[in-house]
């Protein structure tokens, strides 16, 4: 089977990685492309210079190809209805619908969502002008967190510490800061407690749990500092107890993937929840409609199992056959390689050297921004690479990570020196 990968990042590296290892794809003479993918991308598939807002060129490229499976990796594509028009052709698609991705798509979309259904999330409003927002701020205790409805590339959360912030934070939404994903704002309470992510496959009926992991958003080390699209991650996520993954089932996700389908809208995908585990249980901070990056790098590492049969089976509905997906019982960490900068103006150009060494000694480079200038790898976006490995413990990953990573010579580029640490402080106590 010929399979198309949509994307460019460290998440579409990974998802590569692992798609071409299945013997439903090369394994039986098929062909793995990615569209526009990146240098890393390129070790694993064939690339295309595709653009994934013509829909019509990427269905004219699957009919020529005999594409039997359409991965799409980011969340733009599929609130922008790239799936609906693959689907329309007849193709089989990995990613929700248009109106399904409205899950990430829109934050108010979700957040009455969880009001119909009696989802557990903060208490919120919704306004689309300032002075209605200004007036549903006096409803909302401080902290207060100020949302741009739509996407906004992770950029678009406002955690207000007084009302002048909060009130500063509204103005620049309705002044057009984010675009058109703040034509329309979320007002929400501040819920404490620590995050974690989990993810499930689902074909807008069965669910599939697909693991946990918690990521690092801030960019500097402590979690202090500016938020980044996150700076490393490990899975799973043991906070994430198996008793609090049966309650997100059973009170999140399930009443979810149901509300979607009697609406007409089932959610076909990977449904990727952000949660908050507060004093009261585990409550939904936002749903993204697609893997995490990088997360989705920690949970290739992983998994066990053919990952092109199951979101074949996703995308056919067939999710109910399926054995569930195994993963290992180690933990992958990923630290992420960024461009000096970042997550401000990120130097490009970089020269980076030393991937085969890092690789040599156990772990797995991914790419995401990377490109090739005159035969050499450079820096060509924020996150550069995420050195991903797996261990026994949480400690024996971050060791392997960090001594692969220290075998890059990238000089324009940083890391956070303690990704895990949290988990590792956990793993300490528990031992002693
Ligand atoms: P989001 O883009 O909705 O995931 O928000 C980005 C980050 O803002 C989350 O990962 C949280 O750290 C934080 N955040 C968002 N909503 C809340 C909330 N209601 N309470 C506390 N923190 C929040
Ligand atoms: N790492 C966070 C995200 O992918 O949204």
């Amino acid at each position: 089977m010929n399979i198309l990968l949509l994307g460019s990042g460290g998440r579409e590296h990974a998802l590569a990685w692992k798609l071409a290892q299945s013997p439903l794809c090369k394994g039986s003479g098929g062909t793995l492309y990615a569209a526009p993918g990146n240098p890393g991308i390129a070790q694993e598939a064939e690339l295309v210079a595709l653009d994934a807002g013509d829909h019509r060129a990427v269905i004219a490229f699957c009919e020529a190809r005999q594409i039997g499976l359409v991965v799409i990796g980011p969340e733009a594509p599929l609130v922008d209805g790239l799936g609906d028009s693959l689907r329309a052709a007849g193709l089989a698609v990995f990613g929700p619908s248009r109106a399904a991705a409205q899950l990430e798509g829109s934050k108010g979309f979700t957040k009455d969502l969880c009001a119909r259904a009696g989802i557990p999330t903060a208490r919120y409003d919704r306004a689309t002008a300032l002075d209605a927002a200004l007036t549903a701020l006096d409803g909302h205790a401080l902290p207060v967190v100020i949302k741009a409805d739509g996407l906004a590339a992770g950029k678009g959360v406002v955690i207000a510490q007084t009302r002048s912030e909060a009130e500063a934070a509204l103005a620049d939404m309705f002044d057009g800061q984010f675009g058109d994903a703040g034509a329309e704002v979320v007002i929400e309470e501040f819920l404490e407690g620590e995050e974690a992510s989990f993810f499930a496959l689902t074909d807008g009926a069965t669910i599939v749990p697909f693991g946990s992991a918690q990521d690092h958003k801030r960019v500097g080390e402590g979690d202090t500092g500016p938020n980044t699209g996150g700076m490393g991650a490990y899975s799973p996520a043991r906070v994430l107890t198996p008793l609090l993954e049966g309650e997100v089932i059973e009170r999140i996700i399930a009443p979810t993937v149901r509300a979607m389908k009697e609406a007409g809208t089932p959610y076909s995908g990977v449904l990727y929840a952000g949660l908050m585990l507060t004093r009261d249980g585990p409550k939904l901070i936002e749903y993204n409609a697609r893997f995490g990056d990088p997360e989705c790098q920690v949970l290739m590492l992983r998994l066990e199992d053919d990952l092109a049969e199951l979101l074949l089976a996703c995308a056919e509905n067939r999710l109910a056959a399926c054995a569930p997906p195994r993963f290992s019982p180690g933990t992958a960490l990923t630290v992420v390689l960024a461009a000096s900068g970042y997550p401000g103006v990120a130097k490009k150009g970089g020269r980076i050297d030393g991937l085969a060494a890092a690789e040599l000694d156990g772990a797995k480079v991914f790419q995401a921004g990377t490109a090739l200038c005159e035969g050499a790898l450079v820096a060509n976006g924020g996150r550069v690479l995420n050195v991903t490995a797996l261990g026994a413990s949480v400690r024996e990953a971050q060791q392997k990570a960090y001594r692969a990573i220290d075998l890059i010579d990238f000089p324009d580029g940083f890391c956070r020196r303690d990704i895990g640490w949290r988990e590792i402080e956990r793993e300490a106590a528990a031992a002693t």
